[in-house]
């Protein structure tokens, strides 16, 4: 079992997680991009243009979560997480969706732990961003025709 001071959060500790969220959102803004224009069929036509706009959301993220890992005195990450590609709308869809859930379930942890380090416009930053993820996974499952999966929170 971890002692106590293994887990101790630092500021090094938040920039290294919020540098995986900035891999996540480098993920996000490709698949979003590549599955705007790839996404094919008269049902799937407002979703399509819905992509493009989350595509230009994610970049926004992205730089806000940079600007946040530089503050913390860290290097920004330039990798993204790896990009699933299918022909299938359905399965695209589904990607994005996983992708999204994920997404919240860190963010969710990520603002308690700015909160933790009393770094409270990161986690203000953060919760904004959060309302816009939970956006992107409700209009993906509603174009799955599903209802909105419930993330939970990460570790
Ligand atoms: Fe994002
Ligand atoms: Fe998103």
């Amino acid at each position: 079992m971890p002692t106590k001071t293994e887990n101790k959060l630092t500021r090094q500790k938040l920039a290294d997680a919020l540098n995986e969220d900035l891999s996540r959102e480098y993920q996000a803004i490709i698949a979003y991009v590549n599955y705007s224009q790839v996404l094919k069929g008269a049902s799937y036509m407002n979703i399509a243009d819905e992509l493009t706009v989350h595509a230009k959301e994610e970049l926004d993220h992205a730089l806000q979560i940079s600007n946040f890992v530089d503050y913390l005195g860290g290097m920004p990450s330039v990798t993204p997480k790896p990009v699933k590609t299918s022909e299938k709308a359905e399965e695209m869809l589904r990607f994005d969706l996983d992708n999204e859930t994920e997404t919240i379930r860190q963010y969710r942890r990520r603002v308690k732990q700015a909160d933790e380090l009393n770094e409270f416009a990161i986690a203000e930053g953060l919760r904004e961003i959060l309302v816009q993820e939970q956006d992107h996974l409700i209009s993906l499952a509603t174009a799955l025709g599903i209802d909105p999966p419930n993330p939970g929170i990460a570790d």
